[in-house]
């Protein structure tokens, strides 16, 4: 009787079933990545807005410091979106054509705020405070990347509660100068180590890693 599996096919039977294993194992592997990865946490995804607003034009190339736009940073939990008016400052006199700016133009007609949408979110039963932070030293680009290269924003951040404790754990090494938060050009000193614990102590900076301290 003739063959009717050929020796090839045999080394095919066995190495689909290799491959088969492999799948299988990948695919764990896989949410595993996926649970972590931007896909869940939002990290590095660029979402609608009504208007393309720059970071790298406004911040980086004409050099607009965070808190004219983010008011309420130093002051509060909360860093705000700005309000419609705070861009026609500018905008009443510049760029009054372009099409682009149009809902810009219509939001302060009509008096209606622009409907931005929300780039970070962290879940509800987290609390977070943007005015210590600020306080302590921590600046704006340690935690949001280098937003005077965002065309676009994005989250830079995982949100992660891991990455808030690999900070919380040390956070000496996270400072720099208050006064120095918001500049996206700073240079650290050569002896920035020492200089770090020197601001450590003059903010009395300390580790914070009870539950109660995010969970309230
Ligand atoms: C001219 C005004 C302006 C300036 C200056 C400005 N921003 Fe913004 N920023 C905005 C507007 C408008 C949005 C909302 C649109 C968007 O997400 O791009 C925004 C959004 C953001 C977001 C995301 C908010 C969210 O939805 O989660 C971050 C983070 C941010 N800005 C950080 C900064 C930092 C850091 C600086 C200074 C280095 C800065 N911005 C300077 C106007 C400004
Ligand atoms: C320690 C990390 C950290 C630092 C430092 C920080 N931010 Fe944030 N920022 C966050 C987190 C986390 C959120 C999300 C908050 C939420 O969803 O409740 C956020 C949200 C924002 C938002 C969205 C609107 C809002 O108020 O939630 C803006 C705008 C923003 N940050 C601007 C800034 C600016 C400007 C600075 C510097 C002056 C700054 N941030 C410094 C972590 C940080
Ligand atoms: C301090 C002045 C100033 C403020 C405040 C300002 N802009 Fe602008 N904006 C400019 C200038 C200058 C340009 C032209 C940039 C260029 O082409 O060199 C510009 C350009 C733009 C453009 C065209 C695309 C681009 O990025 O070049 C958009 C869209 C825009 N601005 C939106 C906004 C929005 C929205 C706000 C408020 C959240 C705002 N601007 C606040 C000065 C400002
Ligand atoms: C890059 C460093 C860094 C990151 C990232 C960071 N923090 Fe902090 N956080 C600090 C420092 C420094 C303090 C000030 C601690 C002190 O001396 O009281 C602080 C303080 C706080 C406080 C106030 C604690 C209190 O007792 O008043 C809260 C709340 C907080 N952080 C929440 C968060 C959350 C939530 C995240 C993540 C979403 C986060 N932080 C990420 C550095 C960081
Ligand atoms: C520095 C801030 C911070 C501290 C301290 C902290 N958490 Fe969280 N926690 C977060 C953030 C941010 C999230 C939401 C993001 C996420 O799901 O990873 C979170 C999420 C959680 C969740 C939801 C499940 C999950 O993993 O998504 C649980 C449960 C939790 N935390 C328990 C704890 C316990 C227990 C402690 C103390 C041992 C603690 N947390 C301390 C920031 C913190």
């Amino acid at each position: 009787m003739a063959q009717v599996f050929t020796k090839s096919a045999n080394a095919f039977a066995r190495s689909s079933l290799v491959a088969g294993l492999l799948l299988v194992a990948g695919a764990g592997a896989g949410l595993w990545v996926l649970a972590r990865s931007g896909y869940v946490t939002r990290q590095g995804l660029v979402l609608e807005q009504p208007v393309p607003f720059s970071h790298d034009h406004h911040v980086g190339q004409i050099g607009i410091d965070c808190r004219y736009c983010h008011t309420a940073v130093e002051t509060s939990a909360t860093a705000g979106i700005p309000p419609t008016a705070t861009c026609m400052n500018c905008h009443k006199q510049l760029w009054t054509n372009a099409a682009l700016l149009e809902p810009v133009r219509a939001s302060f007609r009509d008096n209606l705020p622009l409907a931005w949408s929300k780039v970070h979110d962290l879940p509800d039963f987290v609390y977070f405070d943007h005015s210590i932070h600020v306080a302590k030293g921590v600046a704006c680009v340690t935690c949001h990347g280098q937003v005077d290269r965002m065309p676009l924003m994005y989250q830079f951040p995982s949100l992660q509660m891991e990455w808030c404790l690999a900070c919380h754990r040390d956070p000496v090494k996270n400072l720099r100068p208050r006064e120095e938060v918001t500049n996206v050009a700073w240079q650290p000193p050569v002896d920035l180590e020492k200089r770090q614990h020197e601001w450590a102590q003059l903010y009395a900076v300390k580790s914070k890693t009870s539950c109660s301290t995010c969970h309230r």
